[in-house]
C-alpha cells in the first residue's frame, strides 16, 4: 500500500486493510498538498490539514523509526560559548562532537531547534516581514549523523519524508549540489548528484555556489558542501508559464528552499584553509514554518497555523484587518514574528535591558537590536 502521511491510527488502520485501500490521492493543489483522501471500498474518507504541531511530530517520528534519538531543542540563547550570542543553527549544540572534542551519546540525533538569526554571518532581519518566509526565530528541523550513515541515507531519507511520508509531489521538488570551488581545490559534489539522479530528472538537479552550497557556521569552524531542496509552490498555469528552475535562489516566495542537507566534511581554520574533520558527520536543517506553509497550501509562512493567531490578535488590538493593505501587512509580520521571538528569548533566559548585549563573538556583530515597526508610526 501507498499512502501519504496520515496519523498513527490511520497507518494502523490501513495496514489491517491494506488489501482493500485501492487508491491513495491528494486534492488538486493548493488543496493538494493540504488535504490527502483515500478511496477506500468507493468511499473517499479524508483526512483533515495538518497541524504544525502534526508536522513537527511526523519529523520526529519518522527519523526515531531511522534508529535516531530524539533531544530537546537548546535554548536559543547560547551560555558559556564565547563564539556566538544565540543559536543560529541547529548544529550549534553538537559543535564539540562535530570537532571531534566531545565524544556523541548517540550517533544518530534529530530534533526541532530554535534558531535565531539577526546578525553575523546568518542574518534575515531585513527581510523579515518584508517577504512571507524569513523570520527572526525560526524552528529548524534536524537529522545529525556523527560518523555514522552520510550523504547516501541523507538524501534517501529526505526524499522519502517529503515524497513518501508528507505526499509532497516530485515534480515540485529540486534540489542543487555543490559546483565546485578552485580557491578551496573542492570539486563538483558528484556522489550527492548521482544519489538524487535516482529521485529527480536531470533538470530538477542544479548546480550552487561556494555561497548557496558550501554552509560555513561563521568565518572559521564546521563547514562542508551541502544539498538544498527547494520547493515549487505556484500554481500549475504559473508553473507552466515559468518553469521553476529558473527561480531557484531567486527570491521567489512561492519557490524556497526547505532542507538543507550539510555533508561537514571540513574545519575552516582561522587562516582560510581547510583541514578534515575527525568524523564525517551529516547535518540537515529544514524550516519548519516553510514545510507547514507547503503542508498547509498557503502562499505565506505568516498564513499557517503557525502565525495565525498572533496576527489575529494583533489584527484585533488594532482594528486593522490583516490582508487589508501591504504597508500594514509587513507591520504586522514584524510584529507577529518579533514578539514571537521576543517571548522565546526570555523563556530561553536572555531578558530586556536598556544596556547593550555585548558580545566578544568574532562571528556576529557586538550588539543586536531587534526593531518593532509601528503600524501609521
Ligand atoms: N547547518 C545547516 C543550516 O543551518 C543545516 O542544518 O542550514
Amino acid at each position: 500500500m501507498k499512502y501519504a502521511y496520515f496519523g498513527k491510527l490511520e497507518e494502523l488502520l490501513f495496514s489491517i486493510l491494506k488489501e482493500e485501500v485501492t487508491y491513495v490521492e491528494k486534492h488538486k493543489y493548493l488543496s493538494n498538498i493540504a488535504y490527502f483522501c483515500v478511496i477506500y471500498k468507493n468511499t473517499v474518507i479524508r483526512r483533515k490539514m495538518m497541524t504544525a504541531n502534526e508536522i513537527r511530530t511526523a519529523f520526529l517520528d519518522f527519523f526515531a523509526s531511522k534508529q535516531h534519538h530524539i533531544v530537546p531543542s537548546a535554548p536559543m540563547v547560547v551560555k558559556g560559548d564565547p563564539t556566538l550570542m544565540f543559536t543560529n543553527a541547529g548544529m550549534n549544540q553538537f559543535k564539540d562532537i562535530i570537532l571531534g572534542n566531545a565524544e556523541a551519546k548517540y550517533k544518530r540525533v534529530a530534533d526541532a531547534q530554535k534558531c535565531l538569526r539577526v546578525s553575523g554571518k546568518h542574518n534575515d532581519l531585513e527581510e523579515v516581514g518584508h517577504d512571507t518566509y524569513h523570520h527572526t526565530m525560526f524552528e529548524m528541523l534536524g537529522n545529525w549523523s556523527f560518523g555514522d550513515y552520510f550523504k547516501e541515507e541523507a538524501i534517501t531519507w529526505a526524499w522519502e519524508f517529503l515524497h513518501e511520508k508528507l505526499g509532497i509531489p516530485a515534480d515540485r521538488l529540486y534540489a542543487t549540489v555543490f559546483e565546485g570551488a578552485s580557491d578551496d581545490g573542492l570539486e563538483r559534489d558528484q556522489e550527492a548528484a548521482s544519489i538524487w539522479e535516482r529521485y529527480l530528472p536531470q533538470e530538477r538537479i542544479l548546480n550552487g555556489n561556494k555561497k548557496d552550497n558550501f554552509w560555513e557556521m561563521g568565518d572559521t569552524g564546521p563547514c562542508g558542501p551541502c544539498s538544498e531542496i527547494h520547493i515549487d509552490l505556484r500554481s500549475d498555469e504559473e508553473r507552466a508559464e515559468v518553469s521553476g528552475r529558473d527561480l531557484i535562489n531567486r527570491d521567489h516566495p512561492q519557490v524556497v528552499e526547505i532542507w538543507n542537507l550539510v555533508f561537514m566534511q571540513y574545519n575552516r581554520l582561522a587562516n582560510g584553509s581547510l583541514s578534515s574533520l575527525p568524523h564525517k558527520v551529516i547535518d540537515t536543517g529544514m524550516g519548519f514554518e516553510r514545510l507547514c506553509m507547503a503542508m498547509q497550501g498557503k502562499r505565506s509562512n505568516y498564513d499557517t497555523d503557525v502565525f495565525q493567531p498572533i496576527i489575529q490578535a494583533i489584527a484585533n488590538l488594532s482594528g486593522i484587518p490583516y490582508g487589508a493593505n501591504e504597508k500594514s501587512d509587513v507591520a504586522m509580520r514584524v510584529i507577529a514574528d518579533h514578539v514571537r521571538t521576543i517571548a522565546f528569548a526570555i523563556t530561553d533566559g536572555q531578558l530586556p535591558s536598556n544596556a547593550k548585549l555585548v558580545c566578544d563573538s568574532p562571528y556576529i556583530a557586538p550588539c543586536c537590536t531587534l526593531w518593532i515597526y509601528v503600524p501609521g508610526a
